[in-house]
């Protein structure tokens, strides 16, 4: 069953290949995030905070948290890797990928925090390298990680490279470390395992036997993982007791994960869904909105909620009169839940606050909000019904709805 829920990383690039549209001109340069499938890769855009890069079947991409992204045409490539190069220059990024006829399209580096990229030389075409699972090491950001049908290393930033002495079998994910120069993680169907000589030889990370399907060093000295049926876990690097930081994914997990510069952590879940780690990964909401999603937004979206909706859709959102699943009203409908136990995550933050702004064509009671409340007020209730919602209804928002049966 897992199996087919994850495909290997090589196989998830290639599949990339049989279903890449052309990146081209006619391409719509704009969509909104929930329609895209193949995440493989994020990282906080150095330009905009707030925003960030995502590595895609349709190229490298820029979003922001109103739920929208854009194509950066300067790479016109599938992207199945990226990876902020840590320290120095904050602006500097690698990616890698695939172009249309299928050949590696090379190693990309960039200076000025994706707006312009440049190939490393060598690393294109059919003998070049095309890596997914990209990760530069924090101890020395010259060594480079990455995920074909091997683990391929490079300790010149990315320019030559070489396969790992071994790879693990069934390998997800690859990460360096973020304290030895020499240390590389591997998250494996297995488990996770561990390599102190470069990727010649690799031992068991006695933390679980389930898969492994993101690692990231962190700062601080932490590596975290995560663990398909438990949730996020992190370790000292210098120890060996992992702590489970976070769960309530459920039968989502995370394919690829970064910190960014302010302790934020950055996932890409298995459905597409951007997921945002606080607290040093102990809470996770949605990428969309989640500039919105502050205490005090919260806090003011659920007075609102209690003054303006509750008298219908009932306290913290449970739904007019839930224990009678066959009330209606005089129009046939009765109101829906909008707190987890329904479907009210089935539609994206742009869905409901069209929903709440205009209300509903099919029922008078539904009344259009926009005439009693500001687009702030609506933001703020959708703020704070989301912080009602688990991490796999965040997972699943929107039109991803669909991939979560
Ligand atoms: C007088 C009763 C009433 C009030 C007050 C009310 N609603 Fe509704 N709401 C409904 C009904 C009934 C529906 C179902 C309409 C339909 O299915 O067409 C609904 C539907 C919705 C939906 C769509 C849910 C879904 O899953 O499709 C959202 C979102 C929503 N309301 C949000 C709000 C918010 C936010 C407020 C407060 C600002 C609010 N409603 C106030 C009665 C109400």
């Amino acid at each position: 069953m897992i199996r087919k829920l994850i495909p290997t990383a090589a196989l998830a690039a290639l599949s990339v290949l049989t279903t890449l549209e052309p990146v081209s001109a006619q391409q719509s340069r704009r969509g909104p995030i929930d329609a895209l499938q193949s995440v493989f890769g994020v990282a906080p855009d150095p330009t905009a905070p707030g925003r960030v890069l995502l590595a895609t079947e349709y190229g490298l991409l820029r979003a922001a948290p109103d739920g929208f992204a854009e194509v950066l045409p300067q790479v016109s490539m599938a992207v199945v890797g990226l990876a902020p190069v840590p320290g120095g220059d904050a602006g500097r990024l690698l990616l890698s990928g695939f172009v249309e006829n299928g050949e590696p399209g090379g190693i990309l580096r960039s200076e000025d925090g994706g707006r312009s990229w440049t190939v490393l030389p060598g690393t294109g075409g059919r003998d070049g390298v095309a890596v997914t699972s990209l990760s530069v090491s924090r101890a020395d950001p010259d060594r480079v990680a990455g995920l074909a049908e091997e683990i391929m290393l490079s300790s010149d930033g990315g320019t030559t490279w070489a396969r790992a002495g071994q790879t693990p079998k069934d390998t997800l994910a690859v990460a360096m470390s973020g304290t030895r120069a020499e240390r590389i993680y591997a998250g494996t169907m297995t488990g996770l395992r561990i390599s102190d000589d470069g990727g010649r030889s690799w031992a068991e990370v006695p933390v679980t036997q389930n898969p492994v399907t993101a690692v990231a060093s962190l700062s601080g000295g932490r590596v975290g993982a995560f663990v398909y049926g438990t949730g996020f876990m992190v370790a000292d690097e210098a120890g060996s007791e992992w702590t489970t930081v976070a769960t309530g994914f459920e039968d989502r997990y995370l394919r690829a994960m970064v910190e960014a510069p302010g302790g934020t952590i950055y996932g890409v879940a298995d459905t597409g869904a951007i997921l945002l780690g606080r607290d040093g990964g102990a809470s996770w909401i949605s990428f969309e909105g989640s500039d919105l999603a502050t205490p005090e937004r919260i806090a003011a979206g659920k007075a609102l909620y209690a003054e303006t909706c509750q008298t219908c859709h009932g306290v913290g959102g449970i739904g007019e009169s839930p224990d009678n699943p066959t009330a209606q009203d005089e129009f046939g409908f009765k109101a829906p839940a909008l707190n987890n136990d329904m479907h009210a995550w089935h539609h994206s933050d742009a869905g409901m606050r069209a929903t709440i702004r205009e209300g509903s064509p099919r029922n008078e009671r539904m009344i259009a909000w926009k005439e009693k409340l500001t687009d702030q007020q609506i933001d703020s209730i959708i703020a704070y019904l989301k912080s009602t919602w688990s991490i796999r209804s965040l997972a699943c928002q929107g039109s991803r709805h669909m991939r979560c049966n």
